[in-house]
């Protein structure tokens, strides 16, 4: 099992865990030289449906899908939020085998960031994509995921990696970093799983109370009658300050912005536009998003 002191071990459905990229690729090479793709999916492990839906979309393009599991402590903009990062790593690779992935690449932190790279997270300016929205909300963060991302897409060396679109600024912050960098690997895009009544999948709802749980429902439906607006500008105002009126949400932002470089969106705009929103819920920092489609 993943806590034994072997770099390399056989779990569920013969699945394979390691935590060197070296084994790592030893592993691939056999299904590189036939040609087979490597498909990755960068996560921080407290597995859901949402990052299931990942690796079985990723499973729909090749056999070889490789999982990561890596709580990068870079990106986190507040130490007790990285503190109270669930971590539950022999679950995560029964779910990770269940969904049907090849493997758990689970790094150490001296594996991503060997010497004292953790030190310096280089600046990343990426305009609106990093500037606007989590970026302003969040100093710091998108540093964090791209010196990441970065990393570990040198240590996989993927043909494909998959992104949920819950994230959808951090999709298109990946997106842009390998437009700039020319890397060679292709951005997926995955929808974003919802709970039966709406709710975006993620893994700090378990923090939410159950009240919490109630008021947290409020910002998709609030997204979803933006969506819908003959004027989605003016709604997504209104929709903020109807949710400011709940005593468990405080807003940071609800906002309707190009889909691709995330400026403010107007009509004139000709782009796809999505409508965004963060908000603390009883204590519990919640993002979601949609695209919008006009009435
Ligand atoms: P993490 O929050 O673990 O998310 C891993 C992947 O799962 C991300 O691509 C995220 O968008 C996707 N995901 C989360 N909830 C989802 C949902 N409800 N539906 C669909 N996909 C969902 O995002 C990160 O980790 C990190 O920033 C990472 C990219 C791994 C870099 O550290």
């Amino acid at each position: 099992m993943p806590s034994t002191s072997s770099t390399f071990t056989k779990v569920l459905n013969n699945s394979a865990f390691c935590t060197l990229a070296a084994d790592l690729q030893s592993t691939l090479r056999p299904f590189r030289a036939a040609g087979e793709k490597v498909v990755f999916v960068p996560t921080m492990g407290a597995f859901h449906a949402g990052h299931q839906s990942l690796i079985n979309a990723a499973r729909g393009i090749s056999s070889q899908v490789w999982v990561s599991i890596f709580v990068n402590p870079t990106q986190f903009n507040k130490p007790s939020d990285l503190a109270a990062y669930p971590r539950q790593l022999d679950a995560d690779c029964r779910l990770a085998a269940e969904a049907g992935a090849a493997g758990v690449f689970a790094p150490n932190f001296q594996e991503v960031y060997p010497g004292l790279q953790a030190n310096t997270v280089p600046e990343v300016d990426y305009g609106l994509l990093t500037s606007a929205l989590e970026g302003q909300q969040r100093p710091g963060h998108f540093n964090g995921v791209v010196q990441v991302v970065r990393r570990l897409f040198e240590l996989v060396d993927p043909d494909v990696a998959m992104f949920g679109e819950k994230d959808y600024q951090q999709f298109a912050v990946v997106s842009e970093l390998v437009r700039r960098e020319k890397l060679s690997v292709e951005i997926v895009g995955v929808p974003t799983v919802r709970a039966a009544d709406g709710l975006a999948l993620s893994s700090r709802n378990v923090r939410l109370s159950e009240d919490a749980r109630r008021s947290a429902l409020r910002l998709s439906e609030e997204i979803k009658a933006v969506a819908c607006a003959p004027n989605p500008n003016l709604a997504a105002s209104q929709a903020f300050v109807r949710l400011s009126a709940d005593p468990l949400i405080a807003p940071e932002y609800l906002s309707v912005v190009a889909a691709d470089t995330f400026e403010n969106w107007t009509p004139e705009l000709s782009t796809a536009a999505r409508v965004l929103v963060a908000a603390q819920v009883g204590g519990v920092r919640l993002i979601d998003n949609i695209a919008v489609r006009p009435a």
